[in-house]
């Protein structure tokens, strides 16, 4: 079944400036992000391997991505459209999301 859902180990790279979901010891999705100041993060670009795609992946990384800037303490830019979308969706995280220019 190609479209089953795949439960992944995200993990934040601070380095690369990005959340990973793993599968194992595959790469299979993360969620770029920007740091603006002490308190901002900004979630640019998110991307899933086309063969993990539709498969939760991306929830995935945007639940574990939320929580945490929730957890830190910073505000939400949901520039990449994926973001913007899934904070709509969920709207648990909306007050998470910076007013005002970034
Ligand atoms: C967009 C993307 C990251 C979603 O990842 P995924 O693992 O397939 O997502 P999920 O399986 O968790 O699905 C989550 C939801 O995202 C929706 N979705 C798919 N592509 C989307 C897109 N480009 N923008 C917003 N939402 C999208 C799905 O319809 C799904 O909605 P549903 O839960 O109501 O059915 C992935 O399809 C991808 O890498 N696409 C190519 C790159 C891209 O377009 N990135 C987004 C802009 S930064």
């Amino acid at each position: 079944m190609t479209d089953a859902p795949v439960d992944v180990t995200v993990r934040d790279d601070r380095e690369a400036s990005r959340y990973e979901a793993w599968d194992a010891d595959t790469l299979a999705g993360f969620a770029r992000y920007l740091r603006v100041g002490e308190s901002v993060i900004v979630f640019v670009h998110t991307e899933v391997d086309p063969a993990f795609e539709g498969r939760g992946i991306g929830s995935q990384l945007a639940t574990f991505a939320l929580d945490d800037a929730r957890a830190r303490g910073l505000a939400v830019v949901p520039q990449c459209p994926f973001f913007a979308r899934f904070i709509q969706r969920h709207p648990e995280y909306a007050d998470l999301v910076a007013e005002g220019p970034a």
